[in-house]
C-alpha cells in the first residue's frame, strides 16, 4: 500500500514497484490508505509524512496497531537524522529522502519482501543458523537487536550500547559502523575510556595546539578529528570524568570542537557510539554521569542481553566456538559429552559471551578426544552451580587465578604427574612451574 496526497508522486512510485508478483494499492487520503491496509493486509506500506488530516507517523502507528510486522517506510522531502531517528523509534523500518531514489527503493522494498518470506521459513528445521555481522544468534532477542541495528544504521548520529560484560557490546558497535554510510567516508575510530589519564582526556578527544599545556610541543588533532567522516566509538563511557562529558555533550550538539588552548571552533561531521556495562541510570544518581548528556545518548539504545536471558542461543554460540578453537588449536574436537553440555545448561554465565568463549577455548585445549568431557571444563564450571559463584568475580568474570590452577592441575593430570612434561604442555618453564604449584598449593 502506497500513500501520499500528491498524485503524481503515487503515480511514479507506483509504477516504478511494478516488481514481479506484487499487488499494489494506491490511496491519496491516509484515512483511506488504513482502510486498504486492513483490507488487504499488506507486507510493506509506503507513506508520506507530511499529509493533511493524518500525517505519516500517524499511518505509521496506526498501521503498527493492526499488524506490528508490516513494514512502514516513510518518505519525507524534509529528511532530518532526528525525525528519522524518531520514526525507527516507533518501529518504521526506513525512512527516506524525496525525491526518492526508484533504484534505491526498489531494492529496499524487494529486500523487505524476501525477509517476509524468510521470517516465515524461520521455523524450519535445519534453519537455524543466524550470524549477524559476527553475531551468533538465533534467540527472538538477537534478531530482534539485529532488525533494530539494521534499521537505525543509516540514520542515527548518536546510539548508547548497555549490557552486561561480555554481551557483545563491541560487536555492536562495530556493525553499527559497517552498516551505516559513514564507513564509506570515514573510519571507525575507538576510544575506551576507562584507559585515558583524566588530564588528557579533553586534548585526546579534542587535540590541542603547541604550548596549551607543558608537553604540548605541537600542534595536535583529537580523535574527532581523526574520527571526521566517520564513528567515534567511545567505549565505557561510564568511565568518563565530569569535566569532558560537558565538552563531548556539547561537541555532540554543534556538531564542532574547539582543540586545547584554541578559540577557533573546527567543525567535525562524526557519529559517536558510546557503550557501557555500567548502569548511567544509578550513575547520575551517584553524580558522575551528566544527565543531559545520558538523555542526549540515550535517544538512540541498543540494550543487549545478557546470556542467560537467551539461552536458545548456547548450542549456536558452544558451536561457532568449537569450530573457532579447535581450528585454532589443530585439534578435532567436534562436540561435548551429554554431562559436559549439562555442565554448560546449568551455568549462569555471568560473564556472558565472553565466559562461554573462554570456557569453550579451556575445554578445547584439554580435550583429548574429539568430544568435549566434563574434565575437561575449567574447575568451576564442573560443580553444582551454587559453587559458580563464589569463584566469579563481582563483575562476574572467573577469576585468573581460578583458571591457572586449573590449567596447572589438567596439565598434571595429563602428564601422569611428570612436571617436566607439564610445563611443556604449558609452555612454561619448570622452576616457574614449581612457583606456581607452591602458590596454588597443589602438591
Ligand atoms: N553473539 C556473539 N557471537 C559470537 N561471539 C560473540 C557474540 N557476542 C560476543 N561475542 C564474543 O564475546 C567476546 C566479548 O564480546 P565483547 O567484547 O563485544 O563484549 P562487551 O559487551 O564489549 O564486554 P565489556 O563490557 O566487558 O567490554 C568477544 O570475543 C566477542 O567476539
Ligand atoms: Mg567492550
Amino acid at each position: 500500500v502506497i500513500v501520499d496526497d500528491n498524485p503524481r508522486s503515487l503515480e511514479l512510485l507506483s509504477s516504478a514497484l511494478k516488481i514481479e508478483g506484487l499487488r499494489i494499492f494506491t490511496a491519496e487520503d491516509p484515512e483511506e490508505g488504513l482502510a486498504l491496509i486492513r483490507q488487504h493486509h499488506p507486507q510493506v506500506v509506503l507513506t508520506d509524512l507530511v499529509m493533511p488530516k493524518l500525517t505519516g507517523m500517524d499511518v505509521l502507528q496506526q498501521t503498527l496497531e493492526f499488524d506490528p510486522t508490516v513494514d512502514v517506510i516513510l518518505m519525507t522531502a524534509h529528511y532530518s537524522t532526528e525525525s528519522a531517528v524518531e520514526a525507527i523509534r516507533h518501529g518504521a523500518s526506513d525512512y527516506v529522502n524525496k525525491p526518492v531514489s526508484i533504484s534505491a527503493l526498489r531494492a529496499k522494498v524487494s529486500q523487505l519482501l524476501d525477509h517476509h518470506r524468510r521470517r516465515l521459513g524461520l521455523d524450519i528445521p535445519g534453519n537455524d543458523f543466524e550470524e549477524f555481522e559476527g553475531m551468533v544468534g538465533q534467540s527472538p532477542a538477537m534478531r530482534e537487536m539485529g532488525l533494530y541495528i539494521r534499521r537505525i544504521a543509516p540514520h542515527y548520529r548518536a546510539v548508547l550500547v548497555t549490557g552486561p560484560t561480555g554481551t557483545g557490546k563491541d560487536l555492536v558497535a562495530r556493525a553499527l559502523h559497517r552498516l551505516s554510510p559513514v564507513s564509506r567516508t570515514g573510519r571507525l575510530v575507538v576510544l575506551n575510556c576507562s584507559a585515558v589519564v583524566e588530564t588528557l582526556f579533553e586534548s585526546e578527544l579534542f587535540g590541542h595546539v603547541k604550548g596549551s599545556f607543558t608537553g604540548a610541543t605541537q600542534d595536535k588533532p583529537g580523535l574527532f578529528e581523526h574520527a571526521d567522516g566517520g564513528t567515534l566509538f567511545l567505549d565505557e563511557i561510564g568511565d568518563m570524568p565530569m569535566s569532558t562529558q560537558a565538552k563531548l555533550l556539547r561537541a555532540l550538539q554543534n556538531q564542532e570542537i574547539l582543540r586545547v588552548g584554541s578559540l577557533t571552533p573546527r567543525k567535525v561531521s562524526v557519529r559517536v557510539i558510546a557503550a557501557t556495562h555500567r548502569d548511567l541510570q544509578q550513575s547520575i544518581l551517584d553524580k558522575t554521569f551528566r544527565e543531559d548528556l545520558y538523555y542526549r545518548l540515550s535517544m538512540v539504545e541498543i540494550r543487549v542481553p545478557r546470556l542467560s536471558e537467551r539461552v536458545e542461543d548456547l548450542p549456536l554460540l558452544i558451536r561457532t566456538f568449537l569450530k573457532k578453537f579447535s581450528g585454532q588449536f589443530g585439534k578435532r574436537v567436534t562436540g561435548l559429552t551429554r554431562k559436559a553440555e549439562l555442565a554448560l545448561e546449568s551455568h549462569l554465565w555471568p560473564g556472558n559471551v565472553r565466559e562461554l568463549e573462554n570456557a569453550i577455548g579451556q575445554a578445547c585445549m584439554m580435550a583429548v578426544t574429539d568430544k568435549i568431557d566434563i574434565s575437561d571444563l575449567p574447575e568451576y564450571l564442573r560443580g553444582a552451580p551454587a559453587r559458580a559463584a563464589a569463584v566469579t568475580t563481582s563483575n562476574g568474570a572467573v577469576t585468573l587465578e581460578e583458571q591457572e590452577k586449573h590449567l596447572i592441575l589438567k596439565a598434571l593430570e595429563q602428564s601422569n604427574g611428570n612436571q617436566s612434561q607439564a610445563a611443556r604442555i604449558l609452555n612454561v618453564g619448570r622452576d616457574a612451574l614449581r612457583y606456581k604449584m607452591k602458590k596454588h598449593g597443589i602438591q
